[in-house]
């Protein structure tokens, strides 16, 4: 029981003094960004408030990301379910990469990072799709930070078309079934050329993975806070990656 709820974080804890180890850093770190609406409700305000606020930290928690050398950081920013929200929200939340590059790509361009999209470019409204291959097109020599945005992305969907996509190879002679291996199948998948995640952390306490990421996050360290995603401070992203390496990972071994 007391093992169930390690690493869960209920409040926010003052940063400690105990340093993060450089040469443990997670190489990717995916964060389910959960807890936009909650937030703007508890203040009274409309959801789309929670939801710039989110953005606010996505900056935060970008830049934060940067200065401790994380290789990638993958942001659930849409998922394949979020078109079933209202109108209204689905087209704030397709105005936010637009606002968000509008207002940091000179910044992002500056730092070394790499935007890279994970999701499905096709159902994405114009003025959302060339906000972001502009950015992917920008940052294409940059060779620092890969910021990814999952947007449009589901992973039993990705799964299904990874599947798809070697019956065909396989039906047109170019795949071998018994060549096929993790690795091989991997390159099939939207997060092609990614390594797994290391850390997955999610805000606003819920306690699933809410479709993100399934195969990948197979061996992934699980951390999550009730804090929501506009809340999350930098000190908080340290204090998960503190936890994180106070894991011993056997990845099934001993
Ligand atoms: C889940 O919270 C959050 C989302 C569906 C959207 C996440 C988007 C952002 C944080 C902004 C993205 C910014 C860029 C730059 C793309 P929720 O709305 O489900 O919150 P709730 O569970 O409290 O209702």
């Amino acid at each position: 029981m007391v093992q169930l709820f390690k690493g869960f974080s209920s409040k926010r804890k003052p940063e400690t003094l105990q340093e993060i180890e450089r040469d443990k850093v997670p190489k990717h770190i995916a964060v389910i960004m959960d807890g936009n609406g909650r937030w703007a409700r508890r203040r009274g305000l409309p959801r789309i408030a929670g939801h710039h606020a989110g953005m606010k930290t996505v900056k935060k928690i970008t830049m934060a990301a940067d200065e401790l050398g994380v290789e990638i950081l993958t942001l659930y920013a849409f998922s394949t379910e979020n078109w079933k929200r209202p109108k209204d929200e689905v087209d704030y939340l397709m105005k936010l990469p637009q606002e968000f590059l509008s207002l940091e790509l000179k910044e992002l361009v500056e730092k070394n990072v790499r935007v890279r999209m994970t999701g499905w470019k096709e159902g994405l409204p114009d003025h959302t799709l060339s906000a972001v291959e502009e950015a992917e097109r920008a940052t294409s020599g940059n060779t620092g930070l890969i910021l990814n945005f999952a947007l449009n992305y589901g992973s039993r969907k990705e799964m299904i078309e990874g599947m798809q996509l070697m019956y065909k190879d396989i039906a047109a002679g170019r795949l071998d079934p018994d060549s096929i291996t993790e690795n091989v199948y991997d390159s099939y998948l939207k997060t092609s050329g990614l390594p797994d995640p290391d850390l997955m952390i999610r805000t606003s306490g819920e306690l699933r993975i809410s479709n993100f990421m399934l195969w990948q996050l197979a061996y992934t360290e699980l951390w999550f806070t009730s804090l929501y995603w506009p809340e999350f401070s930098k000190e908080d992203f340290h204090q998960a990656i503190r936890e994180y390496q106070q894991r011993i990972r056997r990845y099934g071994g001993l």
